[in-house]
């Protein structure tokens, strides 16, 4: 039986990394065999990829050309990584995939959805994930949460205007598609946030 495919999403300092792990361990307390994987990256050339779109000196690169290279490394990621692990049964756990690019690219720079769409059609053949939980939070708690790095990535360089586009791109996604998204509100504390998700895992994992 094909595995299933969750992906994790939200803006910067929803507390992404520390609920990741605790997903992790909570599916595989339930017995599911996990691979944990993120994007952009999750094989070599997709890592190299992340690279180019990360790196802040790279601030030639047009909008276009970042939803193209978010799209290759996705391509490359699921060739290698999450169509194979989900033909084994294997569940695929992803931090972030195709949702984010609605999000920062289609909410954040403005591309058209429909041009997106004409990418995850053609990338995606169709798979999508299964389940996806949002994790929510207002843009200012997220950014103060989050903390300024000492060189922020070419993302993280943005105005609060580009993440509050990208939090609202993100709940758009989440109403066009109830049936797999569920939305974690993050600007709880720590417990309360891991409280919910197993709430939301238990659940889901019943219903299926
Ligand atoms: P991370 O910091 O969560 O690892 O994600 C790296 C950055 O990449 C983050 O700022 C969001 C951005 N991103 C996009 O802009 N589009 C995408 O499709 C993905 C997957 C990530």
């Amino acid at each position: 039986m094909r595995g299933c495919f969750i992906t994790v999403e939200g803006v910067e300092g929803a507390g992404k990394s520390s609920n990741l792990d605790f997903i992790h361990h909570y599916l595989e307390r339930c017995g599911k065999r996990l691979v944990l994987t993120r994007e952009p990256g999750g094989t070599s050339l997709s890592e190299a990829i992340r690279a180019l779109l990360l790196d802040h000196r790279n601030n030639e690169i047009t909008d276009d050309t970042e939803l193209l290279l978010m799209f290759a490394a996705r391509a490359q990621h699921l060739a290698e990584v999450i169509r194979p692990a989900l033909e084994q049964g294997k569940w695929v756990l992803c931090d972030r995939f195709t949702d984010a690019t609605y999000a920062y690219q289609g909410g954040g720079r403005g591309i058209a959805k429909e041009r997106i769409a004409t990418l995850e059609q053609w990338v995606q053949q169709g798979l999508k994930p299964d389940l996806t939980l949002l994790l929510d939070i207002p843009v200012q708690q997220g950014l103060e949460r989050a903390g300024l790095r000492s060189t922020p990535d070419r993302f993280e360089r943005e105005q609060i205007a580009f993440f509050e586009r990208v939090r609202a791109a993100y709940l758009e996604q989440a109403r066009r598609y109830p049936e797999r998204y569920r939305v974690i509100d993050a600007s709880q504390s720590l417990d309360r946030v891991q409280q919910s998700l197993a709430e939301v895992l238990t659940e889901w994992l019943v219903q299926r």
